[in-house]
């Protein structure tokens, strides 16, 4: 999914680096988890991963990518009385029936006229009242019964609760290559984009399989990272990669997000774009007056032996203050920092608010090790 700040393509960078940083040790920590990328790249290599965040979308997909072993077999009752075996072509499926049956069996359903369709699409009066066009009314009506279905097979008992969050990031992948927006939620596209126009399909999110016994039991949470730290334990080394501008997560990821947490109770929708309530969601880490704060409280919770820390260059804190505040934490002497130049995800456009310093934009692995 495109996500502000989504290390996939910095992931070669992050593993050499925790190479050449010396990090070692089994159980790893990635309390900033958004689309799981980094959780799912230690698990492949081998470490257990206890994953969170605060949103509900980066749930299904810590669910999705890092806490589940295998693609789980779903039960033949969701395909009617006949049930199904399971693709020949999916060997990871067990029991009833494969992933692959289910997602056909969802996307096979009728249009329905719920929530998104309403909200955000043409299709709604309510979405007319603002101009809304986040998605055509096929799209959105696709969209609005492939996540009835998901609810109703989960109130219904016939999906548990990893199970759910599988389908849901794949309904959160599907909706965001169909949106029409420029990457982020945050604004809609005023005339339709070439790739909002084409069906939404439903694309099967592979979870991790570990490569060994020792990435086994990984797990995800949804909540403050402090929390998360509390309840994860002793682990050798956190991976910290927090928001580092003002940018509040909620606001720019609204819909996937209600696609995640779903329409009941009956949110109550704000301004032109129809934001959700998210004060609960609302990040010091985006609070130029909050974040230094945020880094000690994080610090101050975590028992790792290595922390790491993924900062921009452009980011809230300065540079000299995350060396500071890193030193003071741990083994002064054992601060290190890489980088790595990248091309930077332009979201908006430069504006009143926003002057981009040009194309190229340095991330910062920070290291320090404690005790
Ligand atoms: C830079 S993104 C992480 C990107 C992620 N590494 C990836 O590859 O997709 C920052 C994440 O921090 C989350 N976040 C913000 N404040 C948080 C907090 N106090 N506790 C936990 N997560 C928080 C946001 O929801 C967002 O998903």
């Amino acid at each position: 999914m495109r996500y502000i700040g989504n290390k996939t393509r910095l992931l070669p960078f992050l593993l050499e680096g925790m190479d050449t940083l010396g990090v070692t040790g089994s159980v790893a920590c990635d309390p900033f988890s958004g689309t799981a990328s980094v959780g799912r790249a230690l698990k492949l290599d081998g470490w257990r991963v206890h994953s969170g965040d605060v949103m509900a979308l980066s749930y299904a997909f810590q669910v999705a990518r890092v806490t589940l072993d295998r693609t789980p077999g779903f039960s033949s009752r969701l395909l009617g009385a006949n049930g199904d075996s399971p693709a020949p072509d999916d060997p990871n499926a067990s029991g009833g029936t494969s992933l692959r049956s289910v997602i056909r069996e969802l996307e096979s359903r009728p249009p329905a006229h719920g929530f998104i369709s309403e909200h955000y699409s043409p299709a709604g009066t309510a979405a007319r009242l603002h101009g809304r066009m986040y998605f055509t009314a096929e799209n959105a009506g696709a969209i609005d019964a492939v996540r009835e279905g998901i609810e109703s097979w989960a109130d219904s008992g016939l999906l548990d609760s990893d199970r759910k969050q599988l389908l849901l990031a794949a309904l959160i992948q599907a909706a965001d290559r169909v949106a029409n927006t420029t990457g982020v939620y945050a604004s809609f596209v005023k005339s339709w984009q070439p790739n909002s126009l084409k069906p939404l399909e439903l694309r099967a999110v592979r979870p991790a399989l570990p490569p060994a016994p020792s990435a086994r039991g990984c797990t995800a949470f949804r909540g403050p990272a402090a929390e998360m730290l509390d309840r994860a334990g002793a682990v050798d080394v956190v991976y910290l990669d927090p928001p580092y501008n003002e940018r509040q997560y909620p606001g720019y990821y609204h819909i996937p997000e209600l696609l995640a947490r779903g329409w009941d109770p009956t949110p109550e929708l704000r301004g032109k774009t129809g934001l959700i309530p998210d004060e609960e969601l609302r990040s010091d880490w985006c609070r130029r007056g909050r974040c230094e704060q945020a880094l000690r409280t994080v610090l101050d919770h975590s028992d790792a032996r290595h922390v790491l820390l993924s900062y921009n260059e452009e980011g809230l804190i300065p540079l000299p203050r995350i060396e500071e505040i890193l030193r003071d934490s741990g083994d002064a002497d054992s601060y290190r920092r890489v980088g790595q130049g990248y091309r930077r995800y332009r979201s908006d456009s430069d504006g009143p608010t926003r002057r981009y310093q040009g194309d190229r934009v340095r991330e910062w692995l920070h290291y320090v090790r404690r005790r």
